[in-house]
């Protein structure tokens, strides 16, 4: 099977109950620890490549990297997409290189831009059968390319959905109902919470559409205390409850978003092996185990919190 838009996963796992696993990507090591969890547990999978990963590793580069998971268990469904497009312009780039689903991020963008250019976008795309992701509300917190403070942040508006559903023709929506990228979602002390009444408003408003949820690590302990533990300096880093993530992808959310997670899974495994191994210094002794502790990370999230093990 080739790469595949995101379709047919979004329709199985709305009907499911369960969610697809969009995880970053920005180099081997990591496509690698993702695909071979997704190829043992038979996990379907988003590999989506922000801006800043393209910048990193080089279009070509990914995406041939891609390619070879895609050889290597060809029964697999995989989507490549592109994470947070900023713009027509980039979002056409990587459709014409190959990527299967692109998002277009209008969303600190006034309204009416942001339906033009999404509806430009899902425009050029759907001729090539490339499925499109846009976004309404805004999520704070840090990306490559983008900064959104914390005051400019604000949850999705249920009486926009429909409007921009209907005028742009994309295929799934992100929205903001209190998660946020990085690994501080949360100060000490406040009591994490999503906005589920706004999930349920925009999904009774949007029957069978398939949401997004950005921003949704969960920011694990082990790997946060491991991290400080070695080194590292990441003191009050608090992420999405599980229960929480497990409880949304039980409802309209068929594509969960993890980063910081993996990051955090990847630092604390090099930070170990090499306060543990001083003298080493072949990158192949920390980058392999540190491509094992990603693929248990996304192991633990297809079991704890997608549900989407068995369903390619
Ligand atoms: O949502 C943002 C992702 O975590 C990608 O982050 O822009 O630093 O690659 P990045
Ligand atoms: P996290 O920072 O919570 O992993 O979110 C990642 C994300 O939303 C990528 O688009
Ligand atoms: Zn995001």
């Amino acid at each position: 099977m080739p790469l595949v838009n995101t379709t047919e996963m979004f329709k199985k796992a709305y009907e499911g109950g369960y969610a697809i696993g969009a995880f970053n990507v920005n180099n081997m090591e990591i496509i690698q620890g993702i695909t071979e969890a997704c190829h043992e547990l038979r996990a379907p999978v988003i590999l989506q490549v922000s801006a800043g990963a393209r910048k990193y590793a080089n279009h070509t580069y990914l995406t041939k990297l891609v390619e070879a998971a895609v050889l290597l268990d060809p029964e697999l469904p995989i989507a490549l997409h592109l994470d947070h497009g900023p713009s027509f312009e980039l979002c056409k780039d990587c459709i014409d290189g190959g990527f299967t689903s692109v998002m277009f991020d209008g969303s600190s963008k006034p309204y009416e831009e942001n339906v033009e250019e999404a509806r430009r976008v899902a425009e050029y795309a759907h001729k090539y059968n490339v499925t499109v992701e846009a976004e309404l509300g805004q999520l704070a917190g840090i990306e490559d390319e983008v900064s959104v403070d914390e005051d400019k942040a604000h949850f999705t508006d249920p009486d926009q959905v429909e409007d921009f559903v209907k005028r742009t023709g994309v295929d799934s929506l992100a929205i903001a109902i209190g998660t946020s990228h990085g690994a501080y979602k949360f100060k000490p002390g406040q009591k994490p919470q999503l906005r589920f009444d706004i999930l349920e408003e925009v999904s009774r408003r949007l029957p069978g559409f398939p949401i997004v949820l950005h921003g949704a690590s969960s920011v694990v302990p082990q790997f946060v205390e491991e991290i400080n533990l070695y080194g590292g300096s990441m003191p009050d880093a608090i992420g999405i409850p599980e229960e929480m993530l497990r409880q949304a992808a039980t409802m309209a959310v068929c594509k969960i978003n993890i980063d910081s997670d993996l990051r955090l899974a990847m630092t604390a495994s090099v930070r170990k092996y090499l306060a543990q191994n001083p003298t080493h210094f072949d990158p192949r002794q920390y980058l392999g185990p540190a491509r094992t502790a990603i693929k248990e990370m996304v192991e633990h999230k297809i079991n704890t919190v997608l549900g989407c093990a068995g369903k390619a």
